[in-house]
């Protein structure tokens, strides 16, 4: 595929943008380059999600424009991967546009495909048969080494790299396509995580984030030894170079959580942030969402969090108007963010996913003008709460990972002509804007708080920190 181009559009979750980096860096090193528009590519990707209905009719429209480029280049290859390729099969076929359908469990083969294609013409379609059957040995070995092989932080921010754990999910949360999607949960060998945490340590990476969609259920037998997630953070903590590990997406386990807090607390490369998505302050609802806890010891767990860890920041994710959702649960909901004091919050409208308990067993009865009420007022609440919180911030010293230039002036731009602004993150994964030097960017820097909004903090930099 020598100087093909390549244009690569994710939508969706950080799986999806560590899956686009993999497949990019595969790719790149078949000797394809990377184009910014789809108009100058020989090759389109597009990686979808099937998260709401809107995720997937954005990917839609795209494809649609895919159409009319082939139009006058009928010889673009446009291949559709992720969770709608998964999800729809060979229906995406319809759209005369699409050449290649390839689920996320079989990316490792999409070079070859797109090679196949491009020489014979024709339409390829590579999805599992049954998504919920544990893949072979030899399957799963094949996505960790393409995992391996072509991970890195290019093309993300520099200093800063993704490595998944586990992939899947068991819950069942009963409005979510996930669990058939992406399969079952599948824990990846330690070993394999440490080697891709040092190897990509030696590369530059400074900051490691482990994803799972339920990344606090990693689980490895490893002939007998058992490792949890504590037990990796521990392992990858002491690799040299690694100076911060984050972990995405907690789910709320009562009953295991515990010494997790207590590997975030006594690790100082852990970063004392927790992702852990109540999704309601109903308990009802939470019951008809298949979640395994009530509010009460969701709460509980926050508050373990809190005694354990100190400094803990906390996000939330939740979703409004599910399925007979009334005034009083949404009521609850309101209750439960003001009590929680996150740091940020994910709110969306309920969209009834196909195939799921949800979306065959209960009516999508709230309106939608109401879901939108519902989502604005909470995220009105939480940004009053985060705009309190980031003002007691103010004075405070902290020390900041930056990702780069700010594509936007900030607020406080037209006080330092000096340096550009910069955007970093705090160890609590505040967003902290200051004006340094560029060559800052995947570098650590110390910065004073002089200024906050509810989204972001406005630093100065201590120079010769
Ligand atoms: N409708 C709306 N939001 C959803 N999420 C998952 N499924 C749905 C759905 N059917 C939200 C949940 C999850 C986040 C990634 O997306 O809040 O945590
Ligand atoms: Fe979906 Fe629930 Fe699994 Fe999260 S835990 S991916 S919401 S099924």
């Amino acid at each position: 595929m020598n100087g093909k181009k390549l244009y690569i559009r994710s939508f969706g979750c950080q799986m999806n943008k560590l899956d686009s980096g993999l497949v990019t860096r595969a790719f790149t090193f078949a000797g394809c380059e990377l184009v910014d528009d789809e108009g100058d590519a020989d090759i389109i990707i597009f990686n979808t999600c099937s998260v709401r209905e809107k995720a997937e009719q954005k990917v839609l429209s795209r494809i649609g424009y895919a159409g009319h480029l082939k139009k006058d280049r009928p010889d673009i290859v446009v291949a559709v991967i992720g969770c709608m390729a998964q999800r729809l099969g060979d229906k995406l076929l319809e759209n005369p546009a699409v050449d290649i359908v390839c689920g996320p469990g079989r990316i490792p083969t999409l070079p070859q495909q797109v090679r196949q294609v491009m020489q014979q013409h024709g339409h390829l379609v590579s999805v599992e048969d049954d998504i919920r059957k544990i893949p072979e040995a030899q399957a799963q070995q094949m996505l960790d080494e393409f995992e391996y092989i072509n991970d890195s932080d290019e093309g993300q921010i520099r200093g800063q790299a993704f490595i998944r754990v586990m992939r899947g999910c068991n819950n069942f949360c009963s409005y979510c396509i996930v669990p058939f999607v992406r399969g079952p949960e599948v824990s990846r060998p330690p070993a394999q995580i440490i080697e891709q945490a040092r190897k990509l340590a030696g590369t530059g990476v400074r900051q490691l984030t482990l994803l799972g969609q339920t990344v606090n259920s990693y689980f490895y037998d490893d002939g007998g030894r058992k490792w949890r997630l504590s037990d990796i953070l521990e392992a990858v903590s002491q690799i040299s170079g690694i100076e911060r590990i984050r972990f995405i997406t907690s789910y709320p386990h009562l009953d295991y959580d515990e010494p997790l807090f207590h590997a975030m607390a006594d690790i100082d490369e852990v970063c004392p942030y927790l992702h852990m998505p109540a999704q309601s302050g109903s308990d009802r609802v939470l019951k008809a969402m298949n979640r395994k806890y009530t509010v009460g010891q969701y709460l509980e767990t926050l508050d373990k969090a809190r005694d354990i860890v100190s400094g803990i920041t906390i996000a939330s994710d939740f979703i409004v108007g599910f399925p007979g959702e009334s005034e009083d649960d949404f009521e609850k909901t309101v209750n439960l963010v003001q009590k929680a004091r996150y740091k940020n919050i994910f709110a969306f409208k309920y969209s009834p996913r196909p195939g799921t308990k949800t979306e065959t067993r209960m009516a999508d009865d709230v309106p939608e003008e109401i879901k939108k009420i519902r989502v604005n007022k909470l995220l009105k609440i939480q940004e009053d709460i985060s705009r309190q919180d980031n003002a007691a911030l103010v004075g405070t010293r902290m020390k900041v990972l930056v990702e780069g230039p700010s594509k936007k002036a900030h607020l406080n731009n037209a006080d330092h002509q000096k340096y550009p602004q910069l955007i970093s993150r705090s160890a609590g994964d505040h967003i902290v804007v200051f004006n340094g030097p560029e060559i800052l960017s995947g570098k650590f820097a110390r910065v004073e708080i002089k200024k906050a909004s509810a989204l972001t903090l406005f630093g100065e930099y201590s120079e010769g920190s």
